[in-house]
């Protein structure tokens, strides 16, 4: 029988992370819920994101998880250790996969400095420096920088996976500002990292800025790393799949049909069946 891993996200970001899941451990069975109501966790204190993150992931374990992917940044930056202690399953996040992808991005400074990194991400994440301490771990410098207004942007779909062209005025100018004032300080950056779920639609534009800008660098996110993580801990604990069909279930605390929207365009494939649940307030 096939593992069950639970994946869990504020709402639909974290189906960037599914979809790196499907791609490298193919014929699992996932069990994916979006707390669609309680989005934003980004702009929210660390006891509450706490409490959902923990409600959020309880229903995944009593849901059959035999592993448990936090596939959203804010969560792992804040509740990550409060899952861990608490839940009898592994639980993944997303900050140290994705600071190990930034490390094969940057390389070695070559001159006994350590290598500068720029993470842009929800306030709550910046302002718990989750990932200044695991780049710091990893011999990088991060300089991180809160960009608030990218989820409700991409959220009402005035982002695009495509040129920047093709994407709305506003979001492009924002994406402007935040990139410019975040390059004033830190000049010596050698990737961007994306330490929030919904950046990835945006990357061709981060990185169509960054050349604007004068600063061509590669733009890294955590969904590829998070997905080799999980297949490793799968071996570990000889958790092997043998269903030759991945299987989906889809649960959101808020408008199906909007998760079933939106979610396509994060996953990349149709979203369906998604059911309603209620985690409370
Ligand atoms: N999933 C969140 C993150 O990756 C972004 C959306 C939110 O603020 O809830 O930080």
């Amino acid at each position: 029988v096939s593992p069950t891993i639970g994946v869990f996200d504020s709402g639909f970001g974290g189906l960037t992370v599914l979809r790196e899941l499907l791609r490298i451990i193919p014929g699992a069975h996932y069990v994916y819920l979006g707390d669609t109501a309680r989005l934003p966790y980004g702009s929210k204190s660390r006891e509450t994101v706490v409490r959902y993150a923990l409600s959020s992931a309880r229903f995944l374990e009593e849901h059959g998880a035999e592993l448990l992917v936090t596939a959203c940044n804010t969560a792992t930056a804040l509740a990550l250790e409060d899952l861990q202690e608490a839940l009898p399953i592994p639980v993944i996040g997303v900050v140290d996969p994705g600071t190990r992808a930034a490390t094969r991005a940057c390389g070695d400074a070559g001159n006994g400095e350590r290598p500068g990194v720029l993470v842009l991400a929800t306030q709550a994440t910046v302002d718990s420096h989750a990932y200044a301490r695991s780049c710091e771990a990893a011999g990088l410098l991060a300089t991180e920088k809160a960009c608030p207004l990218l989820v409700p942007l991409i959220e009402e779909g005035w982002g695009s996976e495509g040129s920047r062209e093709e994407m709305c005025e506003v979001t492009s100018q924002v994406l402007r500002i935040y990139l410019r004032e975040a390059l004033e300080s830190t000049s010596n950056a050698r990737a961007v990292l994306l330490g929030c779920t919904h950046y990835p639609l945006l990357r061709s534009a981060i990185e169509q800025t960054l050349s604007e800008l004068g600063h061509p660098i590669p733009v890294i996110d955590s969904a590829q790393a998070t997905a080799e993580a999980v297949a490793e801990a799968l071996a570990a604990r000889n958790l092997v799949r043998d269903d030759v069909h991945d299987r989906c279930e889809f649960f959101a605390t808020d408008s199906v049909a909007k998760f079933a929207r939106l979610g396509t365009r994060f996953l990349g494939s149709p979203v369906e069946n998604v059911q309603l649940i209620d985690l409370g307030g």
